[in-house]
């Protein structure tokens, strides 16, 4: 019997019925007027959860594409940028920025832990020369963030340096006032925090990035912000066939964010990842992540006893059709990962709690229930 899965990945997440029911209208035109409405409608939108005055393009790839985007329109070769290292995502951004010839200058950071400011602080006075310091705000692959971002950016700006922020998987799953907090190229994706399916990166570009856009000439055409710009301006148009049926999708779903208020789409994240940190707590399990950095997005629970992950993964994903996700790299078999992104409730929420404990149960490690613990935080959640 084929139960449908609930997918409690850190991205792609569970997809509103509305969302699938945009996907499927029929294929319209991207030289069309109806298809500038829509991509006009959507840029507006994309601004709402960036909350940004700033220019936003959304490019028909995934987050990845975002980053690519990045490395190959602000920066010349062998200009340097700084970019702390705190998991396998640091390690991509990283790659992606040395491939188009930029020099890194990395901070290694351990996993659990999370950048502060008076580690990128000691780089910057070490290298007073760089351009930019580049970070990853949700390290997905430890489930850490770097609570010291908006002190990091406004150092950076006082210093003339700008900021690169991939927020693939923590954009409308916490805190990230793009204007406010004075972010100059931030990244998204739509597979995660936002409930849309994957496909659609989303970048934001302030009036400083621009500077260094126009100065290094974009290396890449595909993801040529300035052809982005010219065919916005002149056309309401996308320089490419976009992904229509994905702009579709993203447009009703960050309609739904919208529609229930986005600072409470933030606070419900903050709420959900309470419960299961208090209920993984009271199982006994412990996090990769030290707490004064811990994601509220990404929950990374330690094995206990050296079961594999993988035994649990397959267990909750065949029999009580959970998805949770392993580790990366050394830690593929010693952790697993809850994605606490986008459309989360508390039947979703109880329902993986009881199946890790049922699933523990199976293998032979039965652990303390987390239930109660999870339920006086998930009273008041609408
Ligand atoms: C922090 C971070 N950066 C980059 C990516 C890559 O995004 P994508 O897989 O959409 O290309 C991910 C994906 O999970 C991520 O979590």
């Amino acid at each position: 019997m084929e139960i449908p899965q609930l997918i409690m990945l850190p991205g792609p997440t569970n997809v509103h019925p509305r969302v699938y029911a945009a996907m499927c209208k029929p294929m319209i035109d991207h030289r069309s007027k109806e298809f500038r409405v829509l991509y006009m409608r959507l840029l507006e939108s994309v601004k709402k959860v960036f909350q940004t005055e700033n220019d936003v393009f959304i490019l028909t790839s995934s987050g990845t594409g975002g980053v690519e985007c990045a490395a190959s329109n602000l920066l010349l070769p062998g200009e340097k940028i700084i970019l702390p290292v705190a998991g396998n995502f640091g390690e991509r951004f990283a790659e992606s920025f040395s491939n188009y010839g930029i020099k890194v200058i990395r901070i290694n950071i351990e996993p659990g832990k999370s950048p502060k400011l008076e580690q990128i602080e000691a780089a910057i006075r070490n290298n007073p020369d760089a351009k930019a310091v580049a970070i990853i705000y949700n390290e997905t692959s430890t489930g850490t963030t770097v609570r010291d971002l908006s002190k990091i950016c406004k150092m950076a700006k006082d210093l003339g340096m700008i900021t690169i922020v991939d927020a693939i998987s923590i954009l409308g799953g916490d805190d990230l006032p793009v204007d406010e907090w004075e972010v100059d190229f931030c990244i998204a994706a739509s597979q995660k925090c936002l409930a849309a399916p994957p496909g659609l990166a989303l970048v934001s570009v302030s009036r400083d990035a621009w500077k260094l856009i126009e100065r290094a000439k974009p290396r890449s055409d595909y993801f040529d912000l300035i052809k982005y710009r010219k065919y916005r301006d002149e056309q309401k148009e996308t320089p490419f066939t976009p992904a229509i049926n994905l702009f579709y999708a993203l447009d009703e779903a960050i309609n739904i964010v919208l529609e229930y208020g986005f600072d409470k789409w933030i606070e419900r994240h903050k709420i959900t990842s309470k419960a299961y940190y208090s209920a993984i707590f009271a199982m006994g399990l412990p996090f990769l992540a030290e707490e004064w950095c811990r994601s509220n997005t990404v929950i990374a629970v330690k094995m206990p006893n050296g079961i594999p992950a993988k035994l649990l993964r397959e267990l909750l994903a065949e029999k009580y059709r959970v998805v949770v996700a392993g580790g990366f790299g050394g830690l593929r078999n010693s952790i697993f990962r809850i994605g606490n992104m986008g459309l989360i409730n508390p039947r979703d929420i109880l329902t993986t709690l009881s199946s890790i404990e049922s699933a523990f149960f199976e293998l032979g490690y039965p652990i303390k229930s987390g239930i109660e613990a999870a339920i006086p935080i998930l009273k008041n959640l609408d």
